[in-house]
């Protein structure tokens, strides 16, 4: 056993965190004062041979539990750090499913200042190594597959498609909407996949809720594209500006997307979707989640990318899963997935 496994093996591992991307620069009071938001700390020391990693012990599970749903991702110093149960990355390791290994490398955000003569930076395959961490580079995945889908020999996706390529969003290409909206897709497929919802099942009725979808429904075009075609898609957004002509009336597909441009506060949840799976999916969206999560009465999943109204898209109550997509081309990448299944 090396001396990092003994070491890790004298902790309470119930109690203690790993937590990654201490800067050189923080002192101790800053790590107890920024651990302490979030419950009583017992201790807290350096891992063995690596300073910018911490172990920080709690006096109560529940704090720590509180500690990793509040600080994970928090900065500290301007620098954003991974705040993780000390035998998180050993259980991921264990198990490879897909939805968890996305969530293995938590630090994104390198600030410069934080960046000091000496550091030893190198290329890896999918990103970037600087000190012996990974920072992932978005490999462009999403286009790769929003391309596969544009050669097939559909003409209602072609024609959907060609609506999120060549209409332009704020005068710039879509590259980066694109990402997020492929995002929330591949959210729900993650969510699909973890709660044991077949998607493709046409015997249940889905109604995909876009809240805050924009001025054109991009996430809304993208989902009927790659969504079955039994679904209904609400695109629910004040500042929608897109008619039936735009997204081509004879659309097979586009048919079954139904624009209300109003604050999704004053949608009015249609009464006969009482039975079958409502998907809320908030992409950068300022609409309140919460309010409208309590509002539908049927099965419910929400897949949520907050950016700057972070709290205004969160749930109070714990997501299912959480994790950093980086095939997103935006900081604001985490997902959040609830669940009342
Ligand atoms: C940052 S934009 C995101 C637009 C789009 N989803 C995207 O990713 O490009 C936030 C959107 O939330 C919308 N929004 C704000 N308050 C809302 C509300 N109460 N209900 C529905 N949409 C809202 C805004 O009009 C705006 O289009």
């Amino acid at each position: 056993m090396s001396e990092v496994e003994e070491f890790e093996k004298s902790l309470d591992a119930a109690k203690s965190l790993f937590v990654r991307g201490i800067s050189k620069h923080v002192t101790a009071e800053q790590i107890v004062s920024h651990f302490s938001a979030a419950g009583s700390i017992n201790e807290w020391c350096y891992h063995p041979t690596n300073r910018g990693i911490i172990y920080v012990t709690y006096g109560d599970e529940i704090d720590a539990q509180n500690a990793v749903r509040r600080l994970h991702q928090s900065e500290l110093l301007g620098v954003t750090i991974s705040v993780r149960p000390l035998n998180y990355n050993k259980n991921i390791k264990n198990n490879k499913s897909m939805i968890e290994r996305d969530s293995i490398i938590t630090r994104n955000i390198i600030k410069k200042q934080n960046k000091t003569k000496g550091e030893h930076v190198a290329y890896a395959n999918h990103g970037m190594l600087i000190n012996g961490d990974l920072y992932p580079i978005p490999q462009g995945r999403y286009l790769l597959q929003l391309l596969k889908l544009s050669l097939s020999c559909d003409f209602h996706v072609k024609s959907l498609l060609s609506q999120l390529i060549f209409t332009k969003s704020n005068n710039n290409d879509n590259n980066k909407e694109i990402s997020e909206s492929y995002a929330c897709f591949n959210g729900m497929l993650k969510a699909g996949n973890y709660l044991g919802i077949n998607w493709s099942d046409e015997t249940v009725q889905v109604n995909v809720y876009v809240l805050g979808d924009g001025v054109q429904p991009f996430t809304s075009i993208l989902l009927a594209a790659l969504l079955p075609t039994h679904y209904r898609i609400y695109s629910i957004d004040p500042l929608l500006k897109y008619s039936k002509e735009q997204l081509g009336e004879d659309n097979v597909l586009a048919k079954r997307i139904n624009m209300y441009p109003c604050l999704s506060e004053e949608f009015e949840i249609p009464v006969d979707d009482n039975m079958g799976i409502s998907v809320l999916i908030a992409c950068h969206s300022h609409a309140p989640l919460q309010q409208f999560w309590d509002r539908v009465r049927t099965k419910k999943i929400a897949i949520s990318m907050p950016c700057c109204g972070k709290d205004i898209s969160l749930l109070s109550m714990s997501p299912t899963l959480e994790y950093e997509d980086y095939e997103v081309w935006s900081p604001k990448r985490k997902i959040y997935i609830y669940s009342s299944l």
